[in-house]
C-alpha cells in the first residue's frame, strides 16, 4: 500500500517528529510513503520524494518541516482539488495524510468529499484552535517560547519601571496568550474570545501603580480586536508614561519541539497509520485527556472550542 504525506499551512514545532512517526510506522507495517514538498502546492506540482527510514533520521528534535510547507489557494478550488487527486492516482496512492491546521484539514476533507480518496488529518499548528483535540502539535513549544520571552522582557521591564505589551500569535484563538500569560504572571491578558474594556484595563494598571507596582506586562493575542500600536498609544496616554510593545511573531513558530509536542506527534502519527491499516476512510486524530482519539474529519471540523471558562476564572483571580 502506498501513502501520501504532506505538511501544510504555517509550520509548527513537532511537524518533523510527526513526519518521522508516520513514515516509520508505515515502513514498519510494509507500506510505502511518498512525501510531497510544500504542502498541497507540491502535490499539484508533483514535487515529491520517496520516504525512507533514513529520510527521517535525526529530525525528531528539529523545528520546521523537512517537507516544507505552504498555504495553497490553488488546491482550495474545485479544479485544484481534482488536479491533486489525479497526481495521487498517478502514484497509486491509496491514502493521504495531512499534517496541518484548520484550513489544511478542511482541504483534506474537501478532497475526500469530492473524490472519496481516504484522507487523514494530524493537528499541526501552534494555534491550538482545533476543537476536536485538547492540544495541537506545536502549541506547547510555542507557549514555552513565549514564556521564555516574557521572562526576558519582565527583567528589563521591571528594571525600567515600564508597562510592556507583548503580542503573541494564535490567529483567532487566545490559547497561546492565556497559557503564556498565566504561566508568565502577566497583569492582563487580552484574547479574541472575550471582549474587554480599555478603561477597566487602565484602572487596573493604575491601581497597581498606586500600590507600588513598578512595572506591568500585558499579553495580547494577535486577534484580540485592537492593534498593538493603538493599545500602546492609548495606555501610554492614559497612564502618562511610555508603554513599550514587543511583537513576538515567528519566533514562536520555530525552535526545537518540547517533549510534550514530540510525544503527541509520535502517538498521533502512529495511530494515523493504524487507522489506515484498519481501512478507515477518513479521520482527524488528536488527544483528549491522555487518550489518543479520532473522529471523522467532518465531525472533528464541525466541533466548537470551549470558551476557556476555567482559565478565565483563574486569570481573573490571580492576575
Ligand atoms: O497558524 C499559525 C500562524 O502562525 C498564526 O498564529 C498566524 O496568525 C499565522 O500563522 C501567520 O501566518 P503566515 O505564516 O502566513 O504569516
Amino acid at each position: 500500500m502506498r501513502v501520501g504525506l504532506l505538511t501544510s499551512g504555517g509550520d509548527a514545532p513537532g511537524m518533523n517528529a510527526c513526519i518521522r512517526a508516520v513514515t516509520r510506522a508505515c515502513l514498519y507495517y510494509g507500506m510505502e510513503v511518498i512525501g510531497f514538498h510544500q504542502g498541497y502546492e507540491g502535490l499539484l506540482d508533483d514535487d515529491y520524494e520517496i520516504m525512507k527510514v533514513s529520510s527521517v533520521a535525526d529530525i525528531i528534535h528539529r523545528g520546521g518541516t523537512i517537507l516544507q510547507t505552504a498555504r495553497s489557494a490553488r488546491f482550495q478550488t474545485t479544479d485544484g482539488t481534482l488536479d491533486g487527486y489525479e497526481v495521487l492516482k498517478k502514484h497509486g496512492i491509496e491514502a493521504l495524510v495531512v499534517i496541518g491546521g484548520d484550513g489544511s484539514l478542511r482541504g483534506a476533507l474537501q478532497l475526500y468529499e469530492m473524490t472519496r480518496m481516504p484522507v487523514f488529518g494530524l493537528p499541526g499548528t501552534i494555534d491550538n484552535d482545533l476543537a476536536y483535540t485538547d492540544f495541537t502539535i506545536g502549541f506547547d513549544t510555542a507557549v514555552n517560547t513565549a514564556l521564555q520571552a516574557i521572562g526576558n522582557i519582565r527583567d528589563t521591564s521591571s528594571s525600567h519601571g515600564r508597562t510592556t505589551i507583548i503580542e503573541v500569535m494564535g490567529r483567532n484563538c487566545g490559547d497561546i496568550a492565556l497559557n503564556a500569560g498565566l504561566a508568565g504572571g502577566a497583569e492582563t491578558i487580552l484574547i479574541p474570545e472575550k471582549s474587554f474594556n480599555l478603561d477597566d484595563i487602565v484602572k487596573k494598571l493604575q491601581a497597581g501603580l498606586a500600590r507600588g507596582k513598578k512595572h506591568s506586562i500585558i499579553i495580547k493575542a494577535e486577534g484580540a480586536g485592537i492593534s498593538t500600536d493603538e493599545l500602546a498609544a492609548v495606555l501610554g496616554e492614559k497612564l502618562g508614561s511610555e508603554t513599550k510593545q514587543v511583537i513576538l511573531g515567528y519566533i514562536q513558530r520555530g525552535g526545537s519541539p518540547t517533549a510534550r509536542d514530540r510525544i503527541l506527534a509520535s502517538r498521533t502519527g502512529v495511530r494515523c497509520v493504524e487507522l489506515i491499516r484498519e481501512g478507515a476512510s477518513n479521520a482527524a486524530i488528536g488527544i483528549k485527556g491522555d487518550t489518543i482519539v479520532d473522529y471523522p474529519l467532518a465531525v472533528a471540523l464541525a466541533m466548537e472550542k470551549d470558551s476557556h471558562l476555567e482559565f478565565q476564572r483563574i486569570c481573573d483571580i490571580l492576575l
